[in-house]
């Protein structure tokens, strides 16, 4: 697909800066085959598909015609051999015409855009079918125990997303609102993926794949791990909450939207 580059959009296209910080995303969030089966029934018998806020490619389906939009060039570095050609775009001008796809789909991006409503409006446009959202539900993001230790995180982490209902009043249409249970060994590591692995957010390697650390006061998050850290030694943390170790889904913030016409 041939592009002019355009100079004069803002960068980074969102509010995390992936050429400065993307490196180590591919292998961090791996795409959870769980969530991926969810996702994939969302967009039915879509033959084309646009996936916007593509990144290294998760979600994005094999073996239908897709066309990925990405504005950060590390990330489009990152996608695998075979993946779907990426555009250098972003969702907020899409450079498409009206319904040129059977289906469109943003996977934890729309949080990060410039101006969400606008990407969403794109999204509808191009597609004649289903716009598929998989995001989190600012209302439930603070409902686990990470909020007792890290609670500056959720302060900066849920303003950042759109509500539920307004999501699916941008997009119009009829909408199905489905909570997206996330598995104990997910491989996709967002946040809440460790909800019953709480060692591994103590390590700095997995919190950078997660953008909503950069946002939170830098003092108040390694007081907030150091507690972790030491509820961890003791046992509270287990006393409290062990019983996670083995709940083998947890049901949180996760949601996907899909919005037919
Ligand atoms: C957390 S990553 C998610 C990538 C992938 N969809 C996934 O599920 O792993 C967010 C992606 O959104 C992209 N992004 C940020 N702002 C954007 C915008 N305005 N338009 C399109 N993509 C954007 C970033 O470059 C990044 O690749």
């Amino acid at each position: 697909m041939e592009q002019t580059p355009d100079t004069a959009r803002p960068r980074p296209a969102g509010d995390t800066d992936y050429e400065a910080t993307g490196d180590g995303y591919a292998a961090a969030r791996r795409p959870d085959p769980r969530i991926a089966a969810r996702v994939d029934a969302g967009l039915g018998d879509a033959r084309t598909v646009v996936n916007v806020g593509a990144g290294a490619g998760s979600y994005e389906p094999a073996d239908r015609d897709v066309v990925a939009v990405e504005p950060s060039a590390r990330m489009r570095a990152q996608r695998p051999p075979g993946a779907a050609p990426a555009v250098d775009a972003t969702a907020e001008d899409l450079p498409f015409d009206d319904d040129t796809f059977d289906a469109a789909m943003a996977t934890v991006t729309i949080h990060q855009w410039r101006d969400w409503e606008r990407g969403l409006r794109e999204l509808r446009r191009v597609s004649r079918g289903p716009v598929v959202i998989l995001t989190f539900d600012p209302d439930a993001l603070d409902g686990w125990w990470l909020h007792d230790y890290v609670p500056e995180l959720f302060g900066t982490e849920a303003p950042r997303y759109p509500t539920i209902d307004e999501i699916c009043a941008v997009l119009g249409g009829t909408s199905e609102i489905s909570p997206v249970p996330v598995p104990l060994d997910c491989i996709d590591g967002f946040v809440e993926a460790y909800y019953g692995r709480p060692e591994a957010l103590l390590d700095p390697a997995v919190r950078a794949g997660q953008s909503a650390w950069q946002f939170a006061d830098a003092d108040a998050v390694a007081a907030g791990l150091d507690r972790l850290a030491h509820d961890l030694a003791s046992g509270d943390w287990d006393a409290r909450h062990g019983h996670l170790r083995t709940q083998p889904e947890f049901v949180g913030a996760v949601r996907l939207v899909v919005a037919t016409t």
